[in-house]
C-alpha cells in the first residue's frame, strides 16, 4: 500500500478526510510530509472528546500531611547534609519543562528568552541558570539539566542558549530533547490545517515528559550517572530553588517516591492545584474541580483542611519514574485559540477559543506514586510564575518579587 493509501485509509478510519483538502494542490514531498504527519499522530486521542464527561472522575479526596515551613526549620540542617550529600554524590538531576506554547505571554519567542530585566537583560532562561548555580557553588557539583522542547521552539531554545554561552553554566551538562506533538482540533474533534499541507498541532502538555526522555536516549545518561533524583520544574517561575539541598534532603530522609514543592494558599478559591490524598493515594485536584465543601473543610487544627497549591517543582525518584513510564494518563482536554485555514483556504489566528487541545500533565504523574512528600515554601521567596505581561502572575509581579528577594533587575 502506498504512503498516500495508508494515511487516506487512517484518516478515513477517525473520520478525519477533510485533512486532504488540499492534497491536490501540493508538491511532491508536501505531499509525503503530510501523509506522514498523518501516519505517525495518535488519532485515539482525539476520540476522548466524545466523551469528556467520563475523563473529569476523581476518586473519594481526603487531606495529606503537609511539612510545614516550622517543620522544615527545625529539621533543616538534617535535610540540608541529606540533600548536599546526594548533589555532591552526583545523584540529582534538573528537569526544566519548555514545550509549552506561552501563548498568555504572547511572545513568539520560547518563555525563557523573555527579558524580565529593566536596567539590564535578565532572561527567565539566565534566572534559572543563576538559581541553579546557587547550588553547584553550595555542593561543588555541576549538577546535569535536561530540558524539554517541543518541534515548535526546540531550535530557538537551543540557539540562544549557545548564543549565550549557557549564561556561565558547563553546555555538557545540559541535555535538550524534544516532547511529542498532539492534533488540535475543533468542537467537533475534527483536525485543524494550520497549512495546506500541515495539520495544525500543538505540544502534547507537560506529563509525557519522561516517556520523551527515554524515547530521545537520555535515559543511558541517567543511569550512567547514577542519578536516582530527578528536580522536575517550570520555565517561568523565576523565583524558584532548583535540586534546592533541604528539599532533596527532607524527601530522601521521609522515604518518599516524590517530594512536591507547595505553598500555603493565599485565599480558599486562589487557582492552583490543591495536594490531597484521592482514594488514598497521593493527588492533585485542580481549583476548578474544587468543591465548595472540599474548599471549607477544615481539619483538626482549625485550619483549612486544603490549604496547599502546588508550584510545579517535584523531585521524582527515577526507579518510580521507571515503573510507571509504561502506564496510560490521563487526558486533558483544554479549549484553546487554534490558529487555522478557514473554509476558503485562508490563515486565520482566532481572538477566541475555538477547538481543543489535548495534553497529559506532569500533576497527574503524583497519582502514579506510591508516597509523595508536600514540602510547604515561602511564596514570597520561591513563586514568582511569569503566565501573563500584567496583573496577577505575571512580568510586573515577579519583576516586584525578584527585587523584594534582593535580585538586581
Ligand atoms: P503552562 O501550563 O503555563 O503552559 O505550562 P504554557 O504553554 O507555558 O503557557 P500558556 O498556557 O500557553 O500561556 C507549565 C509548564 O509546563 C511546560 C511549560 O513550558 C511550562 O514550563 N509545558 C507545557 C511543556 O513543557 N509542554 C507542554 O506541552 C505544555
Amino acid at each position: 500500500m502506498s504512503k498516500y493509501d495508508e494515511a487516506l485509509e487512517k484518516a478515513k478510519k477517525y473520520g478525519q478526510e477533510q485533512v486532504f483538502k488540499y492534497y491536490d494542490q501540493l508538491d511532491d514531498s508536501k505531499k509525503t510530509e503530510l501523509c506522514e504527519q498523518i501516519l505517525s499522530l495518535d488519532m485515539d486521542v482525539i476520540e476522548s472528546c466524545k466523551h469528556m464527561e467520563e475523563l473529569a472522575k476523581k476518586g473519594e479526596i481526603s487531606p495529606i500531611k503537609t511539612l510545614e515551613l516550622d517543620e522544615i526549620d527545625e529539621n533543616s540542617d538534617a535535610f540540608t547534609f541529606e540533600g548536599v550529600r546526594a548533589i555532591a554524590d552526583g545523584k540529582v538531576a534538573a528537569m526544566l519543562l519548555a514545550g509549552g506554547m506561552g501563548t498568555r505571554l504572547g511572545s513568539d519567542d520560547p518563555k525563557g528568552m523573555y527579558n524580565v530585566g529593566v536596567t539590564k537583560d535578565l532572561y527567565i532562561f539566565q534566572c534559572l541558570i543563576n538559581n541553579l548555580m546557587d547550588v553547584v557553588n553550595k555542593t561543588g557539583k555541576f549538577i546535569h539539566l535536561f530540558v524539554m522542547t517541543s518541534d515548535k521552539n526546540n531550535d530557538a531554545t537551543i540557539k540562544f542558549f549557545n548564543d549565550k554561552n549557557f549564561f556561565g553554566y558547563k553546555g555538557e551538562y545540559v541535555h535538550f530533547f524534544k516532547q511529542e506533538m498532539a492534533a488540535a482540533t475543533d468542537y467537533n474533534g475534527k483536525i485543524y490545517l494550520e497549512e495546506k499541507g500541515k495539520l495544525s498541532t500543538s505540544p502534547n502538555g507537560n506529563g509525557g515528559w519522561f516517556v520523551s526522555l527515554m524515547k530521545a536516549g537520555l535515559l543511558d545518561v541517567i543511569h550512567n550517572e547514577g542519578i536516582e533524583w530527578l528536580n522536575v520544574f517550570a520555565v517561568d517561575n523565576v523565583l524558584q530553588r532548583i535540586a534546592d539541598p533541604v528539599f532533596v534532603g527532607a524527601t530522601i530522609m521521609n522515604k518518599c517516591e516524590v517530594g512536591a514543592k507547595v505553598v500555603r494558599k493565599a485565599a480558599p478559591d486562589e487557582k492552583v492545584g490543591v495536594i490531597c490524598l484521592e482514594d488514598g493515594r497521593p493527588s492533585i485536584v485542580e481549583y476548578y474541580e474544587l468543591t465548595d465543601e472540599l474548599m471549607n473543610a477544615k481539619n483538626e487544627k482549625g485550619d483549612p483542611a486544603y490549604n496547599f497549591g502546588v508550584i510545579l517543582n517535584y523531585l521524582f525518584n527515577v526507579a518510580a519514574l521507571e515503573r510507571i513510564a509504561g502506564d496510560k494518563m490521563p487526558l486533558h482536554i483544554v479549549e484553546k485559540k487554534i490558529p487555522f485555514l478557514d473554509e476558503n483556504g485562508n490563515f486565520v489566528k482566532p481572538e477566541s477559543p475555538n477547538g481543543y487541545k489535548y495534553e497529559s500533565l506532569v500533576l497527574d504523574m503524583i497519582h502514579e506514586m506510591d508516597s509523595c512528600l508536600p514540602f510547604e515554601v515561602d511564596r514570597k521567596k520561591e513563586f514568582a510564575p511569569i503566565k501573563n505581561n500584567t496583573g496577577n502572575d505575571s512580568v510586573e509581579s515577579a519583576r516586584e518579587l525578584l527585587k523584594f528577594n534582593g535580585v538586581e533587575i
